[in-house]
């Protein structure tokens, strides 16, 4: 590729909600690290979307560090991408105010998080009434080109594609990228400790970068049938082997399922199995968390070179916009 050949963007923003679990890391990590082989990754920790829900300033702190941690850990190239904070670029928010004048109460109003917190009957927030604004905010300040993100995501991704149509119509094409969504392709739902969808809101998670003691502890805690030791057993209606088969090679699964069938081979020894296989896979990268949560400055170094990255793109557009609306 030559130098003037842009690479496109693919950007996405990462909620930080505490140590993420093996769910995410199946689901959303490393698919976005995949993609940084194709797109110029641009991916941050939406901090600031973080506050609708998390007013403890040393608990959001510590998650932020969590998370820049586990995709660092995880091996994002921050040379050839960009990673940073999402509050260390103020202009975003400028940006969200702007984009809050092209979009109608209406439509916040149909947004799926703030409908659900009224149904809930939860007080909701002007933060949480115009998440979806900031999160266009987000995705159009980079110039971004497709916003890889799960299903649950798509309708703030169009109401973004909206609010950048109406301001290319208002001010002229170009003003704005209109982005596309890429939508996640269904990646296998990761079950948690009681088999139902692995998720921070189910208590049955299992983060990423437990120490092998506590990995240990917590595999063996998955719910398995009661059948004895020398019956057989089916492989697919255990959740040990749905975890197996995700980090497993396939010979070593064929391997296990024949035993589960033969009988005489207890959840135990599956879950051991489990263990080793998983503890085989993340030690290298959990050395490398250990170590930068060790040296948070490691970790705020990292953001810093981000920050600076970012602030270029995000000075460039908003100088286009502020001109074009007869700002400043
Ligand atoms: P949680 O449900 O624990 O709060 P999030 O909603 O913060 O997790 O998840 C962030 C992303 O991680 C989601 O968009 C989704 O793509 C992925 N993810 C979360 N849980 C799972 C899971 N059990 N299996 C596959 N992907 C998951
Ligand atoms: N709203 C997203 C979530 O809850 C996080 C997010 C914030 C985001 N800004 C973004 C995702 C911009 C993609 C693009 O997961």
């Amino acid at each position: 590729m030559s130098g003037s050949e842009r690479r496109l963007v693919a950007l996405t923003g990462i909620k930080p909600t505490g140590a993420p679990h093996i769910g995410n890391l199946l689901g959303a990590i490393l698919p976005a690290l995949a993609l940084t082989r194709t797109y110029q990754g641009i991916y941050f920790i939406a901090d600031y979307h973080a506050l609708t829900t998390e007013h403890d300033g040393d608990a959001l702190r510590e998650s932020t560090r969590q998370v820049a941690a586990t995709w660092l850990a995880m091996g994002l190239d921050t040379e050839k991408n960009i990673f940073f904070r999402q509050s260390d670029i103020p202009e975003v928010c400028e940006l969200s105010w702007v984009l809050s004048c092209f979009v109608g109460v209406g439509q916040l109003q149909r947004a799926h998080a703030y409908k659900d917190a009224v149904a809930k009957g939860k007080e909701a927030t002007q933060g949480l009434f115009s998440y979806p604004v900031l999160m266009a905010a987000d995705i159009l300040l980079y110039e971004s080109n497709v916003v890889p993100v799960g299903k649950d995501q798509k309708q703030h991704v169009e109401m973004c594609r909206q609010m950048a149509h109406r301001v290319n119509e208002t001010y002229g094409e170009g003003t704005l990228v209109v982005p596309e969504p890429l939508i996640r392709e269904e990646v296998a739902t990761v079950p948690g400790l009681d088999g139902q969808k692995m998720s921070k809101s189910y208590g049955n998670t299992v983060e990423i970068f437990l120490p092998p003691k506590k990995l240990r502890k917590k595999l063996m805690k998955i719910v398995t049938g009661s059948e004895a030791l020398e019956d057989p057993k089916d492989p697919d209606r255990c959740n040990v082997v749905k975890l197996f088969r995700l980090f497993a090679e396939e010979a070593d699964v064929a391997e296990m399922e024949r035993r589960y069938r033969a009988g005489g081979f207890g959840y135990g020894e599956a879950k051991q199995k489990l263990f080793e296989v998983y503890d085989a896979f993340i030690a290298p990268h959990r050395e490398r968390y250990e170590e930068l949560l060790a040296h948070p400055e490691v970790i705020e170094e990292e953001l810093a070179k981000g920050k600076e990255k970012a602030r270029v793109v995000a000075g460039r557009v908003m100088e286009r916009l502020r001109k074009r609306a007869g700002l400043r």
